[in-house]
């Protein structure tokens, strides 16, 4: 099989540059080790940037997007049982717009597929080859007969736990882990409140968020070995209606419980995100702690550069702008790993009881809630900086 432009991993990541590449005229083919139906289904965050919702809209694939997902233009912070709200419209002229991450994913397999596109699932034994020579291989079995691609470039959009990252020899790996995970739940009861809340407790972190007016998606800080059988949906709930609650009369509403996991909670860049012939995208390169939901905004801003170096090498012969891949993406991947920290650690509460960090953090909320400009660096970040450098507003 001979393609351009050889993708590996059917995340958002993957997917959206294979469309992408396609509106642009550029062949690719995924190949996913997962069958279809696990990953249209595995329940991620779910808050979209507005240039998140612009990109999937350029691609051609926003119109149940645009149909169904919720536009905030506001969020709450609650902390000392009270709430503040930042009105992110106001602050930015900009909101955000509440969608599963997992119908994205839907609707970019569908989007494909209709269109003819080369996705292969189940594909096993994924390995990559002679990316150093001008033509690159992949090989992988599925439904245990073997088989290659042959192609001009490799993107590893395969997430943090794929083969990718390891051949790029020499590279430099952040990492920073944190010392708590998320517990979410998907429930079907209609939000408690039209808008996301993050709060913290001295119990610890929880966070009300939501897919659709019947689905409310919930999370609260647990231990990072937290074992889910020790939380029965009665726990989750008495424990949720603790740290949510508030004295101004904020009411949880409570019903089955659809989905539960638990999310590990980490910062790690890797760089360069380029070798040769081979391109990371997305979780590949980097990831960051969930809190602030930047890990698919990242993946999408990747892909719209890579997307469009490709789309420069193949136009027009360009190579400066997939030589200067890395240092494009970069400054926005910093600003995300920063963003994500910082907002992990305003909101969580010190499994140890480190009562410096503890005030530390609450200060820092309270100046949140209490100064225009710190709401706004808050908010431009939350509703996402823009993608040309130099990032300004005015
Ligand atoms: N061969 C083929 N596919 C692979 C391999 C492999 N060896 N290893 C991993 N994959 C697939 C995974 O099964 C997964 O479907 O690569 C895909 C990577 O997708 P994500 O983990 O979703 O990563 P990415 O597309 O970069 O997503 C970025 O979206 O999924 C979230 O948490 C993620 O928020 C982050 C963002
Ligand atoms: C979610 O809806 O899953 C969500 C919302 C906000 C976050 C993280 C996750 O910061």
């Amino acid at each position: 099989m001979r393609t351009q432009v050889g993708i590996i991993g059917a995340g958002p990541a993957g997917l959206l540059l294979s469309q992408l590449l396609a509106s642009q005229g550029i062949d690719s083919v995924v190949l996913e080790v997962r069958d279809r139906d696990y990953v249209e289904h595995r329940v991620r965050a779910g808050v979209l940037e507005h240039g998140t919702v612009q990109t999937l809209r350029e691609a051609g694939v926003a119109d149940r997007l645009d149909a169904e997902g919720l536009v905030h233009e506001g969020l709450n912070i609650r902390f000392g049982a009270r709430t503040h709200r930042l009105d992110l419209h106001d602050l930015t002229g900009r909101g955000v717009t509440v969608y599963g991450q997992q119908e994205v994913v839907k609707d970019l397999i569908a989007a494909r597929l209709t269109a003819g596109g080369d996705v292969r699932f189940g594909a096993a034994d994924v390995t990559v080859h002679d990316i150093g020579g001008p033509r690159p291989r992949i090989t992988f079995v599925q439904d245990g007969h073997p088989d290659e691609v042959r192609c001009d470039f490799v993107v590893g959009a395969d997430g943090f736990h794929g083969i990718c990252r390891g051949l790029i020899a020499g590279r430099t790996e952040f990492e920073r882990s944190y010392p708590y995970a998320w517990l979410g739940i998907l429930a079907r009861t209609p939000p408690s409140c039209p808008e996301v809340i993050y709060a913290r407790h001295p119990n610890g972190f929880a966070l009300h968020s939501m897919r659709s007016p019947q689905v409310t998606r919930l999370y609260l800080q647990v231990a990072p070995d937290e074992d889910l059988a020790a939380w029965p949906d009665d726990r989750v709930w008495a424990e949720l209606q603790v740290r949510l609650g508030d004295d101004e009369g904020f009411t949880l509403s409570e019903g089955p419980v659809l989905d539960k996991n638990i999310t590990p909670m980490r910062s790690f860049v890797a760089t360069p995100m380029q070798r040769e012939r081979l391109f990371l995208v997305g979780d590949a390169a980097h990831i960051v702690p969930p809190t602030g939901a930047k890990g698919m905004n990242l993946a999408v801003a990747d892909v719209r550069l890579l997307a469009h170096a490709l789309g420069g090498h193949y136009a027009a012969g360009r190579a400066d702008l997939l030589a200067g891949y890395t240092e494009a993406a970069s400054r926005r991947v910093w600003r995300a790993t920063h963003f994500s920290w910082w907002m992990t650690s305003m909101l969580h509460k010190s499994p140890e009881g480190d009562l410096f960090d503890d005030r530390l953090a609450e200060t820092q909320l309270d100046w949140v809630a209490s100064s225009r400009s710190m709401a706004t660096a808050l908010a431009e970040n939350y509703t996402g900086l823009p993608y040309e450098q130099g990032w300004s507003y005015r």
